[in-house]
């Protein structure tokens, strides 16, 4: 096919939401992007190879080439996002020769100039790191996931992702429902209770889960939670997530249970059966039964 000669539409079916032609593919991101229609896709959540990581399990990118290995790819998904779109990008760079390497900021630089608008990073803390087995430094317990968009007009939800409260001024609404008065003002005289409607409150930009612990033939399975995350938070239902670095479905596998439609691309024919095997074990979100 030449390039551009078609594009792949994400046309909804009269029936509504077009979970018919969500789907997953393999092939080179690099190639296979370029069928996408313009402003078609809402989200973008993806974690690409980390640079020099799992050589044999699919290649390692030097860190010096990343940039230039990822700012195409980069372009083409500025191309497919909707104006109201985002893309969030998961990755963190390793250690080389005592220290940390550079490459990942170079790339956020890159993108900015590349025209992205860079809304903010988020922390994935994660509850159970690896050891390191290294004397000069401690076990790495965080990545980042950084927000870029293509205008300050993106979808943004955080209601839809809002947590317990953690805070000492949560519940006292109840408590003193129950108990008679309490002081429910701070040092300034402000009413803290009066802050916190119920006990759910939005979450910040630190997102706390364990990596993923399922058995399957996959290195660097996302815990499903993350893309859960971001999907509620960037899209609605029947919105368009792509990962163009799927791996095992796992974002698919969350828009799917979301209700929204997903399209993913994998290079390795072995990890898309794997992402086929578990998105055929996902039940569609009840909306669309
Ligand atoms: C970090 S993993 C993603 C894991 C995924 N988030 C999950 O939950 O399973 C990156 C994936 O990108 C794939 N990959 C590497 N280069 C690619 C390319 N050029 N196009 C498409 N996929 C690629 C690898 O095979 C690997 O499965």
């Amino acid at each position: 096919m030449q390039q551009n000669e078609t594009r792949v539409p994400w046309v909804a079916p009269p029936s509504g939401i077009a979970m018919g032609i969500s789907a997953v593919y393999a092939g080179n991101a690099s190639t296979m992007l370029t069928v996408l229609e313009d402003d078609s896709v809402d989200l973008v959540v993806t974690s690409p190879p980390y640079a020099e990581r799992r050589k044999k399990a699919y290649g390692g990118i030097p860190a010096e080439k990343y940039v230039e290995w990822f700012l195409p790819i980069s372009a083409e998904l500025r191309r497919v996002l909707k104006p109201t779109g985002s893309f969030v990008l998961n990755i963190k760079e390793g250690t080389h020769d005592g220290e940390r390497q550079t490459y990942v900021y170079e790339l956020a630089l890159a993108l900015r100039r590349q025209g992205w608008l860079w809304v903010d990073e988020f922390v994935w803390h994660k509850t159970n790191p690896f050891p390191t087995g290294n004397q000069n430094r401690l076990k790495d317990g965080f990545e980042r996931c950084y927000h870029f968009a293509k205008t300050k007009n993106f979808k943004f939800f955080p209601d839809a992702v809002r947590t317990k409260s953690a805070s000492k001024w949560a519940g006292d609404n109840e408590r003193r429902k129950n108990k008679g008065a309490h002081r429910t003002t701070n040092g300034s005289g402000m009413n803290m209770s009066r802050r916190i409607t119920g006990d759910l409150v939005r979450p910040s930009n630190v997102v706390t889960m364990p990596s993923s612990s399922i058995n399957i033939e996959h290195p660097a399975v996302f815990p499903l939670g993350l893309p859960e995350f971001f999907i509620r938070l960037m899209t609605e239902e029947a919105d368009a997530v792509l990962d163009p670095f799927m791996g095992s479905g796992s974002t698919a596998i969350a828009a799917r249970g979301l209700g929204r439609r997903y399209l993913g691309l994998e290079l390795s024919e072995e990890y898309l059966e794997l992402s086929a095997k578990r998105l055929a074990r996902t039940p569609l979100s009840r909306n669309q039964r």
